[in-house]
């Protein structure tokens, strides 16, 4: 009794919120709580699968969906490095409009990045394949920092949907206001687009293992049709469900979606004027607080820096700022602070990374400058060698 007490306490206020919330509300109308990300992702699966009677995946090259092995089969991020890629997961191009087949010159790059989707899905029709489900990060991070072009979900949903799959967004990381202008990334595409499954966690328990799947009540009840109850020993837990109450509450009053999109703009003005400054950097891309600095070696052909991009990692963490470098090309320079990040704290991120790269340039001219000095003299072969780069 006391339990269901506890359970009335938490977890039906959670619940409740996710059903009636406003961000949801036209939206999934069941949810579903649980204790990690990856069990959220891996449900999500089971879900599509047990609603369209059809197995395979379509995702986006370079995704990651999580750690189960159910999850590493869907995230070439990961599978590509062990078991390869399983006869019923199909790659789609990510919707890089920075260095991808269609970029900011292209007319309607939405249109053209979904008509990849919709030929993958054919290609896998053609080989007998049934689509289960189309799985993405609403904002794909692993993969780049990359703003998928608006209009490109709901197109990629019609292509998914005629193919008798559902559409299911990942706002593991993205999801909670940290977009700033909405409370769900997805919401970027357009206010008309709806995923079929919703998954979340991370910023839901601000590190405290909650998850959370929102789903139609269509799908979800093709799942309860089969009579195998979904249990798990923790998930939906009181303690859990008051943690994912009291990080909503802390959203509500400390207003930080909005300070999401002031911070976040205030960050990507002063990463755009180092863009000016250091030709190293090729693009600034973001919304709110999720920021991506594109380091290149070259501005024309846009070929990754990836050295440099490590080397400047290991540089901001001697001076305790923890960022990754992350995309295909290792180079893209990953901004997602926690939500409480201030505009003293984006300077200061910004200030040392100016020193940083100014550092940097200076060495590599110094080298350029020893290297014309050495072509100058005549010296024995084996001193010939072009000067390594000192970092
Ligand atoms: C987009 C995305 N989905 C799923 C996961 C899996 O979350 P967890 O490691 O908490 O299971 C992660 C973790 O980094 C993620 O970034």
């Amino acid at each position: 009794m006391k339990s269901k007490n506890l359970l009335a306490a938490g977890r039906v206020p959670l619940f409740t919120w996710f059903l009636c919330g406003e961000p949801l509300s036209d939206c999934p109308s069941r949810a579903h709580l649980y204790c990690y990300r990856s069990e959220a992702n891996d449900l999500a699966l089971r879900l599509a699968r047990q609603y369209t009677g059809h197995q395979d995946v379509v995702v986006l090259d370079h995704a990651y969906h999580g750690h189960l092995s159910s999850l590493i089969d869907i995230s070439p991020y990961k599978f590509r490095y062990l078991d390869g890629q399983k006869e019923w997961v199909h790659v789609a191009p990510l919707p890089d409009t920075y260095r991808g087949p269609y970029r900011e010159d292209h007319p309607n790059p939405a249109v053209a990045y979904a008509n990849e989707v919709k030929r993958v899905v054919s290609n896998a029709q053609e080989k007998g394949r049934k689509i289960a489900a189309f799985f993405v990060e609403s904002l794909p991070s692993v993969g780049g920092q990359i703003i998928p072009p608006a209009g490109y979900f709901s197109q990629v949903a019609e292509h998914i949907h005629r193919a008798g799959g559902v559409f299911v967004a990942d706002e593991i990381q993205v999801g909670f206001g940290r977009v700033g202008k909405h409370f769900w990334a997805f919401q970027l595409q357009g206010e008309d687009f709806v995923p079929d499954i919703v998954t979340m966690g991370k910023s839901i328990g601000n590190g405290h293992p909650i998850a959370c799947v929102a789903t139609t009540q269509a799908v979800s009840r093709a799942f309860e049709a089969t009579g195998v109850e979904y249990f798990n020993t923790f998930g939906g837990s009181p303690v859990s469900c008051a943690v994912g109450l009291a990080v909503l509450d802390v959203l509500e009053k400390e207003r930080l979606q909005a300070h999401a999109t002031c911070v976040g703009s205030f960050l990507m003005e002063l990463l755009r004027q180092q863009k000016a400054k250091h030709p190293i950097i090729g693009d600034v891309r973001g919304v709110g607080l999720f920021i991506g600095v594109d380091l290149v070696q070259d501005e024309a052909t846009r070929m990754p820096a990836t050295q440099e991009a490590d080397y400047v990692v290991t540089r901001l963490k001697e001076n305790y700022i923890l960022l990754s470098a992350d995309g295909p090309g290792r180079n893209i320079l990953k901004f997602k602070p926690p939500m409480c990040f201030s505009l003293d704290n984006a300077q200061l991120v910004v200030t040392k990374l100016d020193a940083i790269l100014t550092d940097m340039e200076e060495k590599v001219r110094s080298c350029e400058t020893l290297r014309l000095q050495r072509c100058s003299v005549k010296h024995p072969p084996e001193e010939t060698h072009p000067t390594q780069i000192l970092y």
